[in-house]
């Protein structure tokens, strides 16, 4: 019989074996194999759309270290850009939109064109699907649709995200609004691309909600859990089996409700909370990952060395999914990836 692999095994039965592990955004700018191919393939959103290219970032982390998921190379602003807003990205300022901010800004994003427009994502998936080593789960996401609202509304990076947050309390006085409109789109838009991630062969999804740290309680249990909610059960319809992680980051003590009403496999938390604290507040019932602050990785040494075993110590065997509390910054040396892997299975050896 096949055996599973260690992270499909941890997010479906709990079962203590060693914990899985990979990182958040492990393809990227910290690897020079990276940072060759993404000065070949022209801009970025080209090598997201090239098959070929972003199978091979893709892999290029496995290459270097023994990890036990590939995450699918794409973006969450996918999305927008196939809705038929237009999105770039300039080097050293992050993503760029046309914002959207009114009725007539929302009429004019459309589905049509959804499938044919991501249909590249799709080929990628089904290559690494081919590609990626027997151990190694493959991970297909998106961006729930407050964090991919966000950039949207705002048009790109803000720093203090007001106008997204003013459109949802707008919108809670008055139904009809454009924003409740663009949040339905989103969710629609975001369970066709993943269910489409999963007939290519995604294992494992992840949703990632970058700016809940930005909802109050009330727009939180709105516009955070209920649109997750909607997409989590509309992939469930067509593949009622698949293990699901949500990252609702910065959700604090908010992540018991988010667990119960999404019916996420797995929680991912960032460094704000304590994995222990978490597993007591949710009774033990879901699957943590997490949750090292990237910017111990970049400064590693005798810091990181202790991070990983306090981690290991927090959290329970079995129902813990090794990780960064967010993607790995661009400067992070790769020794330190290294020292923390090491770290890790000296950590779970004394255990
Ligand atoms: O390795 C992986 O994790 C796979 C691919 C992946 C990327 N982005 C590639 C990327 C994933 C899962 C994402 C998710 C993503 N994208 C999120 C959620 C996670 C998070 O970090 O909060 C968000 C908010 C985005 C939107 C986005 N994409 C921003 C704000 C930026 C610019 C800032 C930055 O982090 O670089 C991007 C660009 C981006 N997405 C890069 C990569 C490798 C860098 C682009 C480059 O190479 O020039």
């Amino acid at each position: 019989m096949k055996r599973q692999k260690p992270l499909i095994k941890t997010l479906l039965k709990h079962e203590s074996d060693q914990r899985p592990v990979w990182m958040m955004r492990q393809a990227g700018r910290y690897l020079p194999e990276y940072r060759k191919i993404r000065g070949k393939a022209g801009s970025f959103l080209d090598l997201c759309y090239s098959p070929e290219l972003a199978e091979e970032v893709t892999l290029q982390p496995l290459r270097r270290f023994d990890l036990d998921a590939a995450i699918l190379f794409a973006d969450i602003l996918l999305i927008p850009h196939a809705l038929g807003q237009s999105v770039s990205f300039r080097e050293g300022d992050g993503p760029v939109l046309d914002p959207v901010r009114d009725d007539a800004s929302v009429a004019r994003l459309s589905m049509t064109d959804l499938q044919a427009r991501l249909q590249p994502v799709f080929e990628t998936v089904d290559r690494l699907s081919n590609s990626v080593p027997s151990n190694v789960a493959l991970i297909g996401f998106c961006g729930a649709p407050w964090t991919v609202a966000t950039y949207m509304i705002e048009g790109g990076t803000s720093r203090d995200r007001k106008m997204v947050r003013r459109a949802a309390w707008e919108a809670l006085n008055a139904p009809e609004n454009w924003f409740n409109r663009l949040m339905d789109l989103l969710v629609e838009s975001s369970t066709d691309y993943l269910v489409n991630q999963v007939r290519a062969g995604a294992e494992v999804l992840q949703i990632f909600e970058t700016w809940a740290l930005d909802l109050p309680d009330v727009l939180f249990r709105k516009y955070c859990i209920d649109p997750i909610r909607r997409i989590v059960e509309g992939v469930r319809e067509t593949y009622p089996e698949i293990p699901i992680i949500g990252f609702p980051r910065g959700a604090g003590y908010f992540a018991g409700a988010f667990c119960e009403q999404v019916k996420v496999n797995g929680l991912g938390c960032d460094w704000g909370v304590d994995l222990g604290s978490v597993d007591k507040a949710t009774n033990g019932k879901y699957v943590l990952q997490g949750n090292l602050d990237p910017l111990c990785l970049l400064v590693g040494g005798r810091g990181l060395v202790d991070e990983v075993h306090n981690i290991v110590r927090m959290s329970v065997r079995g129902r813990h999914i090794f990780n960064l509390g967010h993607g790995i910054l661009p400067e992070t040396p790769v020794e330190n990836v290294e020292l923390m892997l090491r770290s890790l299975r000296m950590a779970e050896q004394e255990e």
